[in-house]
């Protein structure tokens, strides 16, 4: 078998009913895994597992928002006492707010703090409980090259994103021994519904996409590879690593 094989792995996957989450629990599937899809919204999960389904691929479904602690630790509760196990969880659910400083409120900053960075470790904590049992997970977090590279006005959610990046890292250095890694993905500028709005500015596009070594925005398809990678035994060795996903915005001058 494939050291890049899921088979017989179970996933979840929270902000998957599209976008960066959908693509990476899409390419987990196709390994192999049954992937467990999380969003607020059932409908929108209910199509996207359908759609799974119907092209051979395992997957069901937990609607809960991240921010909510309790359902979110009965809803990885659920997924193990239904599907016997929990191998990877990718806490990829993110989300943002752009505005200037001065018209920055407190409650959206703690907001995308709740959703961006304390859900992601509260998660990651009843997870590994299971995890811990078996002797074998894989944390992943989603964060971004804008926690690398700062960025005007998304000033929470930047802040968000570097610490999840250093909260793989204290994770990983807890874990490892029971056979558990932990690793963020930052992704750099990729067309999903979370960049509607620069998406419609074409000068930023066309700015980002001249500012990148392969010239254009990526597809979300094109992280799957990376999360299959540290999900399967293929990344069995790396572990509080960030890995930067951006085309080479980060490297090109
Ligand atoms: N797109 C990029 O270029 C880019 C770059 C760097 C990092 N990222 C990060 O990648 C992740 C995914 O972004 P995306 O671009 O794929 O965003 P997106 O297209 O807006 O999708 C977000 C997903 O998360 C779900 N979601 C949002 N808030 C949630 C909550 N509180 N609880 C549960 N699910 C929630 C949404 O479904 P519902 O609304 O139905 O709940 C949806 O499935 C985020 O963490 C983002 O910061 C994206």
């Amino acid at each position: 078998m494939s050291e890049f094989s899921m088979t017989g792995r179970v996933a979840l996957v929270t902000g998957a009913s599209r976008g960066l989450g959908l693509a990476m629990a899409t390419s987990l599937a196709q390994a192999g895994a049954l992937v467990v899809l999380n969003g607020r919204n059932k409908d929108a999960l209910d199509k996207q597992v359908s759609a799974l389904e119907q092209r051979g691929l395992k997957a069901d479904r937990v609607v809960f928002d991240v921010a909510d602690v309790a359902a979110g630790h009965a809803a990885i509760d659920a997924v193990v006492a239904k599907h016997g196990r929990l191998d990877v969880l990718i806490a990829n659910a993110g989300t943002t707010v752009r505005a200037p400083i001065e018209d920055w409120k407190a409650s959206d900053w703690d907001a995308i703090q709740g959703t961006n960075l304390r859900a992601p470790f509260l998660l990651a904590q009843r997870a590994s409980i299971h995890m811990k049992k078996q002797q074998h997970g894989r944390i992943i977090f989603t964060t971004s090259i804008t926690g690398i590279q700062g960025r005007a006005t998304i000033h929470a959610y930047v802040s968000s994103k570097a610490g999840l990046a250093g909260l793989a890292r204290s994770l990983s250095a807890e874990l490892g021994e029971h056979g558990i890694t932990v690793n963020s993905i930052a992704p750099g500028y990729f067309e999903t519904e979370l960049n509607a709005p620069l998406l419609a500015d074409k000068t930023f596009v066309d700015r980002i996409a001249g500012r990148t070594a392969v010239r254009r925005w990526g597809k979300p398809a094109e992280l799957g590879g990376t999360a299959v990678f540290l999900a399967s035994d293929a990344g069995a060795y790396v572990t509080g690593q960030q890995i930067v996903v951006d085309g080479g915005l980060t490297t090109t001058l």
